[in-house]
């Protein structure tokens, strides 16, 4: 057990389960769960191994004082919720992506961790994974030359059943803000604030989009062309292409993966491999533990600031491709 934070996980579902694992085998310190239910809490508690505190609400587990930090891990449309919920009661949060439901409740949750000088971090851990990482380094150090283009795709084959939440307006369904967030955090990382923005997209039965496709242009010419489905199994693979060499990663991009950087004359100057223990969820949460320890408030990997602009971003695509959520 490490000397660190004690994480409390919130909302114990599919994703709390195999961040709590990577926690776990990390080394960090998982000290509660928190769930509707205490049957939930305890049947995740179980599946862990056994977690020592055990909580059947969500307030019960923001209020424990044996907890330091909330990993907000409900449904989309809840997160704003929860975070906040967690940093009223005093306790910094990890935000599940996408960081909320739309920029509005984003700009809250920023607001309110700024106000009491918590921590808050959306937990896109593909920002932190070794390979994204080096690829920053290829980037900041002129190894590509001028970046022109990102090609990134996020497409899975998951649930059909209409009442999943993938499927479901009512919890924010849809592949764009499941699935689509990280290809449009990638070119935030790249690229910074687009100029222009357009989108297609295919809605399914349940009114969310089926598949949705991006293009964003960038001040100097630089483009992200940018795609996502929720019933396609695709390569998931995606390339950085800069007039002195491309760099490609290795399908799943998002997940810890390998990089190759490639001269246009077919040249391969570099093989880097990115993969590691676990899922890889663990890197966001030691980047969220140093924060703390260093008594700093936003990750310059991914600050708060940069969470909402990704769910402006998103707002924008919504707009063009006609994507409203209820009670929006
Ligand atoms: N980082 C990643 O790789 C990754 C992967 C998958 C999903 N995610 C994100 O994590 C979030 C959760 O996804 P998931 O796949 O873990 O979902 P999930 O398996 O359905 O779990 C969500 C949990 O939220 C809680 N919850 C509270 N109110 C709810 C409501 N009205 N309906 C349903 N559940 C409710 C439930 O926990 P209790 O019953 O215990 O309260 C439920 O188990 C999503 O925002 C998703 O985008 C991230």
């Amino acid at each position: 057990m490490s000397a660190g934070l004690r994480w409390g996980v919130l909302g114990a579902g599919g994703i709390a389960r195999q961040f709590a694992e990577d926690l776990r085998s990390d080394g960090l310190g998982l000290q509660a769960v928190g769930s509707r239910t205490r049957e939930g809490a305890e049947r995740f508690s179980t599946q862990l191994g056994g977690i020592a505190s055990v909580y059947g609400s969500y307030q019960a587990l923001v209020e424990a004082p044996e907890v330091d930090v909330v990993y907000v891990a409900t449904p989309h449309p809840l997160h704003a919720e929860h975070a906040l919920l967690a940093l009223r009661a005093g306790k910094h949060v990890l935000v599940e992506k996408p960081f909320a439901l739309n920029a509005a409740q984003a700009r809250a949750v920023v607001a309110e961790a700024r106000a009491r000088g918590l921590v808050v971090l959306e937990a896109m851990w593909t920002r932190f994974l070794p390979h994204m990482v080096r690829l920053r380094e290829l980037v900041a150090d002129g190894a590509l030359g001028e970046v022109m283009t990102l090609v990134a795709d996020h497409s899975q084959q998951l649930s059909a059943d209409p009442t999943h939440r993938i499927q479901d307006p009512a919890l924010g369904g849809g592949a764009l803000l499941d699935l689509g967030v990280y290809p449009v955090s990638f070119a935030w990382d790249l690229f910074g604030a687009p100029l222009t923005i357009d989108s297609r997209s295919v809605p399914t039965a349940t009114g969310v989009d089926r598949q949705t496709a991006v293009v964003l242009a960038y001040p100097g010419g630089a483009q992200a062309v940018l795609h996502t489905a929720l019933d396609l199994a695709g390569r998931n693979d995606a390339v950085v292409l800069g007039t002195d060499a491309r760099v490609e990663i290795a399908p799943t991009w998002y997940a810890p993966s390998t990089l190759r950087v490639v001269r246009p004359d077919g040249t391969v100057l570099e093989e880097f491999d990115g993969r590691g223990p676990g899922r890889g969820m663990q890197y966001q949460a030691r980047e969220l533990e140093r924060l703390v320890r260093e008594g700093h408030q936003e990750s310059p990997v991914l600050p708060p600031g940069e969470s909402i602009a990704v769910m402006e971003t998103l707002d924008e695509v919504r707009r063009q491709i006609g994507l409203a959520y209820p009670g929006e």
